[in-house]
């Protein structure tokens, strides 16, 4: 099991206050830490002003799209007397981004706050929490909170005696990153294959069974006690000049930084404090190169990009890139562009659900060019053709696993170009053999 990095003076802890530490999983932990106070608070308050309240607090969705959250909720119709659900969503698969399986590691029962006031707010009486596959900790964490939280009245019939029934059911994944889309999730809770369903229909008027659904991140959910409890108006509060992006922001950050880890900032904090002072800089001796902010499914950034970047989701789109999940890969001089672009590439093309024929056809023929560059048997014509099929991929597919593909490889040809041409013209050294 690992431990956490003590918190640095700069990070806003809010979410990540107790990661490290093993007394707040337990419920009397939970509650001794005042956890549980934010649901009790909300279920004592219409679902209308709950909703209004989460809207007032400018949170987005943190797991990729950063759709309002209080807006989402409202989706979900009113009296309609059918089943709603609420889906939690701890797939976490995408790389560079581990900062759910930390907050289900520390604290689940923050999780279960969040899950039980969003289900009540959305007027669904049961939530599934999807967890990855590999997650084994978070699993065995999660399912002892689970338990926890029923034997002590937080759950089931009569949620904190409020008259409302709250039931939480813990769903497994089997690995497939694409279960983190949501629509692939619901088709895997059912029993199905995990494919994308096209939209419209939304989940919110036919979603889990059919059922009216509303999906959420896990460090979206577990925001929200801390909205209710503390004020719509002290989270909006927590930002650093844009009204847009607010609340705290949990940052994995991964690669070539001395200090890897999670770091809740504040909305709006400069990315070079975070690299350069919260992360501890780079490995001596080398400077900064790219960095990919928002897990791998986003535009590269170079490093003049990333140093005058502003982490929130307006400031990262202003640099051409996206926030995403907060999942930051950094990379210093020693990192070689092609190669990580490649593994990017067959990432998605392994992951593919192959529903579409840009993605199951694109993301495979991009990586065995990327390949045959690599093997240092690239042409000039090879430019145009992977930028010719990833405009092929972008905006075309039933899911945007596809566009996640081409996202890297365009800002990479862009950005980096003189590497691919030194494999192309035998000034870099073949790092692969190829097949093609
Ligand atoms: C291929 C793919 C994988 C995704 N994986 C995840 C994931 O692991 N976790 C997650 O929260 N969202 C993931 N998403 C985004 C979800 O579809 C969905 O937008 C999100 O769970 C909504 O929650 P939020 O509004 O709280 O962000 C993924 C999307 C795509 C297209
Ligand atoms: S874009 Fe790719 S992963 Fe998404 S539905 Fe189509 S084939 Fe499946």
């Amino acid at each position: 099991m690992g431990y956490p990095h003590p918190s640095h003076p700069r990070e806003q802890v809010l979410l990540s206050k107790y990661f490290g530490d093993s007394g707040a999983r337990t419920y009397a932990g939970w509650v001794d830490r005042g956890g549980y106070q934010g649901l009790r608070k909300a279920l004592g308050m219409s679902r209308e002003a709950l909703i209004e309240e989460v809207k007032a607090s400018g949170l987005r969705g943190r797991g990729g799209a950063g759709f309002p959250t209080g807006l989402k909720w409202s989706f979900m119709p009113k009296d309609d007397g059918k089943p709603h659900y609420l889906v939690c969503n701890a797939d976490e698969s995408e790389p560079g981004t581990f900062k759910d399986r930390e907050i289900m590691r520390w604290t689940p029962h923050a999780l279960i706050e969040g899950c039980a006031l969003a289900a009540y707010a959305i007027a669904a009486e049961r939530c599934y929490i999807y967890i990855r596959g590999e997650f084994t900790e978070p699993w065995s964490v999660m399912t002892e909170a689970v338990r926890e939280a029923y034997a002590n009245g937080v759950l089931g019939r009569n949620a904190l005696g409020s008259g409302h029934r709250i039931d939480i059911t813990l769903h497994r994944g089997a690995g497939a990153y694409i279960c983190g889309e949501e629509t692939a999730m619901m088709n895997s809770i059912e029993g199905k294959r995990g494919n994308p369903r096209i939209k419209p229909p939304f989940p919110a008027v036919a979603g889990l069974f059919g059922m009216p659904t509303t999906i959420n991140n896990v460090e979206t959910l577990a925001a929200t006690p801390h909205i209710v409890l503390q004020g719509a108006a002290f989270y909006k509060s927590l930002c650093l000049g844009n009204p847009k992006s607010t609340g705290t922001k949990l940052i994995s950050v991964c690669g070539h930084v001395q200090r890897p880890g999670n770091y809740e900032i504040t909305m709006g904090t400069p990315m070079r404090e975070l690299i350069y002072d919260m992360c501890g800089g780079m490995r001596p001796g080398r400077t900064l190169k790219a960095v990919i902010p928002g897990g791998s499914s986003v535009p590269i950034m170079t490093a003049d990009e990333a140093e005058t970047c502003i982490t929130d989701y307006e400031g990262v789109i202003e640099k051409g890139s996206m926030l995403g999940s907060g999942g930051m890969i950094v990379m210093d001089d020693s990192a070689d562009m092609v190669y990580q672009v490649w593994r990017l590439a067959r990432f998605y093309a392994h992951e593919s659900c192959a529903q579409c024929t840009q993605c199951r056809e694109g993301t495979a023929w991009t990586t065995r060019i990327l390949e045959r560059i690599l093997a240092g048997k690239g042409k000039e014509a090879d430019f145009q053709l992977l930028l010719d099929l990833s405009e092929q991929m972008t905006g075309k597919t039933i899911c945007v696993l596809s566009d996640s593909c081409a996202a890297p490889i365009v800002s990479g040809i862009q950005k980096f170009r003189g590497e691919f041409e030194a494999y192309m013209s035998g000034a870099r050294r073949p790092a692969l053999a190829s097949a093609l």
